[in-house]
């Protein structure tokens, strides 16, 4: 420390004589680093003397300049206390290149950072750059302001209480996903129809692509009653269609369980009451009902591969206490979905060709209600949990799949569930 006196005399003498130039060879003049890393401050020069009585300073030019660490005389030399114990040259020294390292980097060690090389007898060299410790944002903080109803305008604040650059939230707004569900009334034919009311189904589904490469499952769920069920033909069944489903589960795991997702509380879309919650199956003759309406090819897919005889949770969602209410059975395996082909529904598919149906649905049976109501919000805290403890919910579709209204479920989650009950 005794050098940097008269040093810093020297330093100030070589500023003015140097200005700008730099004859210390400085590659990089612009560092980044990311705090708590080791960064490497690289400089050199082209002796013309013996190194070993040259003086290397190099210096953080804050408020005031600091000493990082110096090598005078043969001995290296401390810098000042924040940078001691975590800056080092990189070579032993002596040698012509100068570069140091800095262990350990703070956010305040971003700023200009001067190499002097004071050669006896000569001018000295000067070399300069800039150091930016990056410092990565603390997870957000977020909070949710305006009315979180069906149309309403809700505002979302995210803010990290540290971070450099200042981190920036944006949202984006992705294409629209409602779930609509229709009841089975409302999906009748018109002269079977009973509440006597016309009405225009409005689909909310943008084009999707055969590809099915969507997970957004925007769909209109329609059932309807059992009587008033078209009976498909054996060759509908059959053919093209059967064959597509080989090649399909063929390649997929198997599920023996599900969760169908449908709406248990008036809403209106279009002037229509999309309401159809397992009160609604219960109601139906039999109790039976189909799963019509379903317009998104993963949904679909997982109806092609459920078995007769398989059970489903009917899980009420959109609605003041999502959750799942009971059990269905599969009691008619995959069929054509006859409201793609028919121009007065708005699941009409004119893409969709009769030789080669495109939407299938599957016949459900209530089988009965859950001993109680098991919530989603419940399922979500067992699912967070789980992950951590590698529990039956950890990778449960609910939460994994959040927007999917047809559901695998693995016996394990499924039983899992059902323990619950009591
Ligand atoms: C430099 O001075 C300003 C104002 O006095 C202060 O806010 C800042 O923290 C100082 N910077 C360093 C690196 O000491
Ligand atoms: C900086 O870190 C390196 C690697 O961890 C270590 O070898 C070196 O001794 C450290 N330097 C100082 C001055 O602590
Ligand atoms: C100087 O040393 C640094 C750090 O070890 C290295 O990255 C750089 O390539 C060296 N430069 C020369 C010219 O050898
Ligand atoms: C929400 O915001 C949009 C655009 O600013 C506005 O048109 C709409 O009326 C608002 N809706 C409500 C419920 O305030
Ligand atoms: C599948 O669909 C997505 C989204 O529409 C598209 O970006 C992608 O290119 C498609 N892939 C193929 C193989 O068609
Ligand atoms: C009602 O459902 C049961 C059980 O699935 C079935 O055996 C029976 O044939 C059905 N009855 C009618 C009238 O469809």
């Amino acid at each position: 420390m005794e050098v940097s006196g008269r040093v810093r005399a020297l330093l100030l003498l070589c500023w003015i004589f140097q200005g700008e130039s730099q004859d210390v060879e400085i590659p990089n003049r612009e560092v980044e680093v990311v705090k708590g890393q080791t960064v490497v401050l690289q400089a050199w020069y082209s002796p013309t003397s013996d190194i070993s009585r040259n003086t290397v300073l190099w210096n953080f030019m804050a408020n005031e300049s600091k000493l990082v660490i110096s090598y005078s005389n043969g001995e290296l030399g401390a810098g000042s206390p924040e940078f001691r114990k975590r800056a080092g040259f990189s070579r032993s020294m002596p040698s012509a290149n100068l570069s140091i390292y800095i262990n350990n980097t703070q956010e305040s060690d971003s700023g200009r950072y001067l190499c002097n090389v004071l050669i006896p007898g000569v001018p000295g060299l000067l070399g300069d750059l800039r150091l930016n410790v990056k410092v990565p944002p603390s997870p957000p903080v977020c909070t949710m302001t305006g009315s979180p109803v069906l149309n309403g305008n809700v505002t979302l604040s995210c803010k990290s209480s540290s971070g450099k650059p200042v981190p920036q939230y944006k949202w984006t707004k992705t294409a629209p996903m409602s779930e609509v569900f229709f009841s089975p009334m409302q999906n009748m034919a018109p002269k079977k129809r009973t509440r006597g009311t016309t009405r225009t189904l409005q689909n909310c589904n943008d084009e999707e692509t055969e590809n099915g490469s969507r997970i957004e499952d925007s769909l209109v769920k329609t059932a309807q009653a059992v009587k008033g069920k078209r009976k498909v033909s054996a060759s509908e069944k059959t053919g093209k269609q059967s064959s597509s489903k080989e090649e399909e589960t063929a390649e997929r795991p198997q599920y023996s369980h599900w969760l169908m997702k449908s709406e248990p509380e008036s809403r209106y879309e279009n002037g229509i009451d999309v309401k159809f919650g397992i009160e609604d199956l219960k109601g139906l003759p039999n109790q039976t009902g189909c799963w019509d309406g379903v317009r998104n090819y993963q949904a679909r897919n997982f109806m092609r591969d459920m078995k007769e005889g398989q059970q489903a949770f009917f899980y009420h969602s959109n609605c003041k206490v999502p959750g799942i209410a009971g059990i269905m059975k599969i009691v008619k395996e995959s069929y054509v979905d006859h409201t793609q082909f028919d121009k007065k529904e708005v699941n009409y598919d004119a893409s969709s060709k009769a030789d080669k149906p495109k939407w299938s649905m599957v016949d459900v049976q209530f089988e009965r209600m859950l001993k109680r109501f098991i919530p989603l919000l419940e399922l979500k805290k067992i699912h967070l949990q789980h992950k951590t403890t590698d529990g039956p919910l950890k990778d449960m579709a609910l939460f994994t799949q959040a927007r999917l209204s047809v559901q695998p479920l693995t016996s394990d989650e499924f039983n899992f569930i059902l323990s619950l009950e009591d």
